[in-house]
């Protein structure tokens, strides 16, 4: 009997792993790149990053890189995905024969694969801190002194019992939704998560306003000072626009190919990094408005969410009740932006091997939580593991840091490099005019394309060089 009952869970979803292939409508597309864009790096990196890279001038920065840079390669990424329709190695395999290009396009593919599954190991482990906050904003930490937030905080990262906790539930309901499949799982999530996560944000927003300094916050985010820039700022801000806008790494390009033909890529893609944006902007402003109207400082690091926002809601009216709206924002952003992560394997999975999508969900699921204990452990058993020690820059790195450092510094620019330089210079013409249906005489075209050409290769080489040395 229960053997049976998962026989059929297996057999049932390889069908409809080989069915649906298509997203409902352009809307709900959207809906799931806006989930993938939106995550950490919007509601618990993008402040901190601003906060230590100088406000303003930063945020000026990472918006024209929005524009400039992202937006036009996430329209290459999703245009090469439908056109492909298929994971992506399978669709730069299509793609370079369709152009009589080399085979060994096909390896991004392979880039793709190990670079979404990478970020979601340690992913997924930070993410685990934002389910791990719920119950203790419930059991009280908002009425604890700076002393008790920082213990907690410590207590959760000093043994790996209680982050492979979380980060296992944060990936069961991840590879649960995946299993049910595109329609049945991704876009029925989608479609109840995102307004809620927007509602909350709305709510958080209105609560800053009225109990928050927002002068301050907005003098802070949109005041540029102009002596805070240097390269290595400026590299900051365009590497964290790709990452937020989960650009580069083969995400969109799987979401992409269940993008019906009729929808606008233009549209889509405009509409995702323009909310991608938005969504960072009004975090930052609520976050701050609460960090200011209690003196707190708003160059804190990564514990901007964990220490100094609890320390600020002991202090004010309310606090339990919006704080905990914090963390559950942080675990849906996150959440949404974990599918697109999982997805492109499964996938591939699925196609190429018609192993199920349940079984592909599950197996990779339970892979990835086992490297996250590598995460993990970098926080406590292996803190002093410092495996590159050799070479000065990375002599005090932990596991964390190197594997940081490897997906934003090198693999994410690498990805992106490779879909720039393939679309803009190597893929027919004729294919991506048919894509996105624009004409010989079309200037939104003519300026895309001269974007993908020169700007964002140039963009992403700085990056990667930049980093480098
Ligand atoms: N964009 C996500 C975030 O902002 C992270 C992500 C990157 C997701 C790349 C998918 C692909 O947190």
């Amino acid at each position: 009997m229960a053997t049976s009952i998962w026989k059929r869970y297996f057999a049932e979803s390889l069908e409809r792993g080989q069915m649906e292939r298509k997203w409902s409508s352009g809307g709900m597309f959207l809906l799931a790149a806006v989930g993938s864009a939106v995550g950490l790096a919007n509601i618990w990196r993008f402040p901190y990053v601003v906060g230590a890279n100088g406000g303003g001038a930063f945020v000026l920065i990472y918006i024209l890189s929005m524009f400039l840079v992202t937006i036009p390669l996430l329209v290459a990424e999703i245009v090469l995905g439908r056109r492909g329709g298929g994971d992506p190695v399978i669709t730069m395999r299509r793609l370079a024969e369709e152009s009589g290009l080399s085979r060994a396009w096909g390896n991004y593919g392979w880039l793709s694969l190990f670079t979404t599954l990478t970020i979601l190991s340690f992913y997924s482990v930070i993410s685990g801190w934002s389910l791990a906050y719920i119950p203790k904003m419930l059991t009280g930490l908002a009425h604890e002194n700076v002393e008790g937030i920082q213990r907690e905080y410590a207590l959760l990262t000093a043994g790996p019992g209680a982050m492979i906790f979380w980060h296992g539930v944060f990936m069961v309901f991840t590879t649960a939704i995946i299993a049910r499949g595109l329609n049945r799982g991704i876009e029925s999530a989608v479609k109840f998560l995102m307004p809620v996560l927007f509602l909350t944000l709305i709510v958080l927003l209105i609560y800053g306003f009225l109990v928050g300094d927002m002068g301050a916050a907005m003098r802070y985010l949109f005041t540029p000072d102009f002596s805070k820039l240097n390269f290595q700022v400026v590299l900051m801000a365009v590497g964290s626009s790709f990452f937020s806008a989960s650009v580069g790494v083969g995400a969109m390009m799987t979401y992409g190919a269940y993008l019906p033909r009729s929808v606008s890529v233009w549209g889509v893609a405009t509409g995702t990094v323009v909310i991608d944006l938005a969504v960072s902007l009004v975090a930052g402003l609520a976050i701050f408005s609460i960090i200011f109207a209690n003196g707190l400082d708003a160059d804190s690091g990564p514990g901007l969410m964990f220490l100094a926002l609890p320390l600020a809601f002991s202090q004010i009216s309310g606090g339990i009740l919006v704080g905990l709206l914090f963390f559950v924002l942080l675990f849906l952003a996150a959440l949404t932006s974990a599918f697109s992560l999982l997805e492109p394997t499964v996938l591939w999975l699925n196609d190429r091997y018609r192993v199920s999508r349940a079984a592909a969900a599950w197996g990779v699921g339970f892979v990835v939580w086992l490297a996250g204990f590598a995460t993990v452990f970098s926080f406590n058993l292996w803190k002093d593991v410092h495996l590159l020690s050799v070479i000065p820059r990375f002599h005090d790195s932990s596991i964390l840091d190197l594997l940081d450092f490897l997906v934003t510094n090198l693999l994410l620019p690498a990805g992106g490099l490779a879909l720039a330089i393939f679309t803009g210079w190597r893929v027919a013409r004729s294919t991506l005019r048919e894509e996105l249906g624009a004409g010989t005489g079309s200037i939104v075209f003519a300026l895309w394309i001269r974007l993908v050409r020169y700007l964002v290769p140039v963009a992403l080489l700085a990056l990667f060089v930049g980093n480098l040395v």
